[in-house]
C-alpha cells in the first residue's frame, strides 16, 4: 500500500484547527475522491438531475434523520403534487401532512411549508442562495443552509451530515463523539479547507455518498475507498472507533393498551396538541398497561372523560417508539359509550370519526399501526 508523505513531514509545522493535511495532500485526496470515485459512483438521485434549488430544499428537509431509500418515493409523490415553491406555498397544511405521513418528524413538514410560504411572501420563486438568509426560515439550520447553498448553487460552504461527519472523523482521526456540536464544528472546518474551487457541490455530496456506501458506521470497505492511503485512523487500525460513540440516552420501555374504540360505525379519536410530538395529528388513544386486566386499566384511564366500555375483544400486539421510549401495545377493539359532548372535550379534540373517513386523516404512527392491526383482525374474523 502506498502512503503519501511521512508522518514526520506531516507534523513539521503547526496546523490551524481543522487542518489535518498539507495543502498538496489535501489536493491529492480531494482529487481522488472527486475524479476517481464520485465521478463513477455518485448515487443517481432525482434532485441531482438538474439541481433545481426547490428540489434540493425539499430533499434536504426530507433527508433530515431519514435514509435516502426511504425518502425516494415520498420525494417523487411530493414533486408530482407540488412541483415548485409557489404550488407548495399555496397548499393546505393537512394535505401536505398527508403526503408526508409515514416519514416521521412532522415538524419538518410544517417547517418546510412555512419556509416556502415565507419565501413566496418575500417575492421569491426559488429558495435563496445566501446561507444567512436561508437560516432565517423555519427548520433551516447550519446543515440545511449549507446543503442548499452548496448542492443547489455550488457555493463554497461545507454541508456536513452524519455520513460526511463519520468519513472526516476517520480520515483525520478526530476523537470526538458522533453527532456532537464539537465534532460537527471541527469537521466543518476541515471540509471548508478541503473545498476545491468550483467543486463544493461534488465534494460535499462525495463525502456523504462515501459515508453512506463505503465508510459505513459498523463496516468500512477501505480497499475501495479513494482516500484509503490518507486515512489517519486506518493507519492506526482504529477507524471503527472514530468518531467516538455518542453517549447513550436511557431507553424507557412501556407496556400499553391501544384502543380502537367504536360506536355505531365510528371510531373514537383524539387530535393531538398543536405543539410537540405528532403535533395536530389524529391518534387512537393508548394508555399505560398497569395490569393484565384491561377493564380496570380502562376504567382508570377513562374516568376524566366518562367513557364506558360495553364489549371488547383483543386485536393483537404492536410495537412503536418515540424519542427514547419503546412501547409494546396490546390493541383492544372496544365498543364504547360516551355522550356526544364528551366530558373535558370543550376544545373538540375528541371525535367519533366514521370508519371510512379515518384513512383520510393524518394519523400518528401508532394510530396507523393500531388501525392496520384492527382491519387485519376484521378480515380474519369475518
Ligand atoms: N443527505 C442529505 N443530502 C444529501 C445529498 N445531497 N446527497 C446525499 N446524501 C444526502
Amino acid at each position: 500500500m502506498t502512503r503519501r508523505g511521512s508522518s514526520r513531514e506531516r507534523r513539521a509545522s503547526p496546523r490551524a484547527p481543522g487542518d489535518c493535511f498539507h495543502p498538496e495532500e489535501r489536493e491529492a485526496l480531494c482529487g481522488r475522491l472527486l475524479s476517481d470515485w464520485f465521478s463513477v459512483h455518485a448515487r443517481r438521485l432525482p434532485w441531482r438531475e438538474d439541481y433545481d434549488p426547490y428540489k434540493v430544499l425539499v430533499s434536504e428537509f426530507m433527508l433530515q434523520q431519514t435514509q435516502v431509500e426511504t425518502v425516494l418515493p415520498y420525494f417523487e409523490r411530493w414533486m408530482a403534487a407540488y412541483p415548485d415553491l409557489a404550488s407548495l406555498a399555496g397548499a393546505n397544511e393537512s394535505e401536505v401532512l398527508k403526503l408526508w405521513e409515514g416519514l416521521g418528524y412532522y415538524s419538518r413538514c410544517r417547517n418546510l411549508l412555512n419556509a416556502a410560504r415565507a419565501m413566496v411572501k418575500e417575492g421569491l420563486h426559488l429558495p435563496p442562495s445566501d446561507v444567512g438568509r436561508l437560516r432565517s426560515y423555519p427548520g433551516i439550520g447550519p446543515y440545511t443552509a449549507g446543503a442548499v447553498a452548496s448542492v443547489a448553487y455550488n457555493l463554497p460552504v461545507p454541508a456536513v451530515d452524519g455520513n460526511a461527519e463519520r468519513v472526516v472523523a476517520r480520515l483525520c482521526d478526530i476523537p470526538l463523539p458522533a453527532g456532537s456540536g464539537a465534532l460537527r464544528r471541527r469537521v466543518s472546518e476541515v471540509v471548508a479547507r478541503m473545498l476545491p474551487e468550483g467543486r463544493a457541490r461534488d465534494l460535499n455530496q462525495g463525502l456523504m455518498d462515501l459515508g453512506a456506501t463505503v465508510c459505513m458506521p459498523h463496516a468500512a470497505d477501505c480497499p475501495v475507498c479513494p482516500m484509503e492511503a490518507h486515512c489517519l485512523s486506518l493507519r492506526q487500525g482504529i477507524s471503527m472507533g472514530r468518531p467516538l460513540p455518542r453517549p447513550r440516552a436511557e431507553i424507557r420501555r412501556i407496556d400499553a393498551w391501544g384502543l380502537v374504540g367504536f360506536r355505531e360505525g365510528a371510531c373514537l379519536m383524539r387530535r393531538r396538541p398543536d405543539r410537540g410530538l405528532w403535533a395536530s395529528m389524529w391518534e387512537l388513544p393508548w394508555f399505560e398497561r398497569d395490569s393484565e386486566d384491561f377493564d380496570s386499566d380502562f376504567r382508570e384511564w377513562a374516568r376524566p372523560w366518562r367513557f364506558s366500555c360495553t364489549s371488547r375483544r383483543d386485536v393483537g400486539q404492536v410495537d412503536f417508539s418515540f424519542t427514547t421510549h419503546r412501547v409494546r401495545a396490546w390493541v383492544v377493539a372496544a365498543e364504547v359509550s360516551a355522550s356526544p359532548e364528551l366530558a373535558g372535550n370543550e376544545d373538540g379534540r375528541w371525535r367519533f370519526v366514521p370508519f371510512e373517513e379515518l384513512p383520510k386523516l393524518v394519523l400518528t404512527a401508532p394510530a396507523r399501526k393500531f388501525w392496520t392491526e384492527f382491519t387485519k383482525s376484521q378480515r380474519t374474523l369475518f
